[in-house]
């Protein structure tokens, strides 16, 4: 029995931008799902983000028998640090550490990287798409004025002296650095940003004596993976995300 988090609760945020009242659950096994039916039916829930590991396949099939819609596969891939190192990156731009000013800055960056994005909420087309893209500017800009949301954000310069990308970190568990929300503007791509931002997260987490990285993203998000694995980082665990919509569009 898990009790550190709750099986499925309501979310204030999704239900503010999307205008319905929404629930997501914690990962998923096959026999969760009763509970988390009869949650959504007390509370009234009109939205269901429910994730399951890609392994426990009786709890996706179970989703399917019960109208839900797979929306995405998130896919983590881990580092271990102490064995592998931080490979150089002289070629990279340099990074420095986001103020709570370049908020701002930051969201403008993320609302030209995440436009359409292909995560779970731009997958449902009864999402409007405008509040789908909000999602990742206000995540973007929340990292930068909370540490509720990231420990540390790491921003590349332009030349100009603007922001070209964005990393944010975050201590995930014990001895365990996260890289979670990475953005680079459109005409910045292609220049090696995500990669030095990549090596930068490994050397923020050796800083702050974390052993091991994780980082997370769509199965279709191809770019980020091919330099996960050159930077030696390899697959650990998977997830599914489906929606279920409770009401008649
Ligand atoms: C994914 C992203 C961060 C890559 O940033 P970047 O600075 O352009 O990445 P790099 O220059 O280090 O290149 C990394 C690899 O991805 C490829 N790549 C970069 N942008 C790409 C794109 N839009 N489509 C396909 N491949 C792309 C590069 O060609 C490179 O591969 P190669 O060495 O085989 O040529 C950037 O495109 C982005 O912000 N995308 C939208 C948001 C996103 O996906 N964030 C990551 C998940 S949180």
């Amino acid at each position: 029995m898990r009790t550190d988090i709750p099986l499925v609760s309501l979310s204030a945020l999704d239900e503010k931008r999307f205008g319905v009242k929404t629930a997501k659950t914690s990962p998923l096994r096959a026999g969760d799902m009763g509970r988390v039916m009869d949650f959504c039916a007390i509370h009234r829930v009109e939205f269901l983000i429910a994730r399951c590991p890609s392994d426990e396949l009786k709890a996706a099939q179970e989703m399917e028998r019960l109208g839900f819609s797979l929306m995405d596969t998130l896919l983590y891939y881990s580092c271990d640090l102490k064995k592998r190192g931080v490979p150089v990156d002289s070629a990279g731009p340099a990074l420095r550490t986001a103020v709570p000013g370049d908020g701002n800055a930051v969201r403008e960056v993320a609302k030209e990287a995440f436009r359409g994005y292909f995560g779970h909420y731009h997958a449902d087309p009864r999402l409007d798409r405008d509040a789908c893209d909000e999602v990742y500017t206000d995540w973007a800009y929340n990292s930068c004025i909370s540490t509720e949301t990231a420990d540390t954000v790491l921003i590349a310069e332009s030349p100009e002296g603007g922001i070209a990308g964005f990393a944010t970190m975050r201590e995930k568990s014990e001895g365990v650095g996260e890289g979670v929300l990475f953005g680079v503007a459109p005409e910045f791509q292609g220049k090696g940003i995500y990669r030095r931002f990549m090596t930068g997260g490994m050397e923020w987490c050796i800083q702050r004596g974390l052993g091991s990285m994780v980082v997370s993203t769509q199965v279709t998000n191809t770019a980020v993976q091919k330099v996960w694995v050159r930077l030696g980082f390899e697959p650990s665990h998977s997830f599914y995300t489906f929606h279920k919509w409770f009401t008649k569009a």
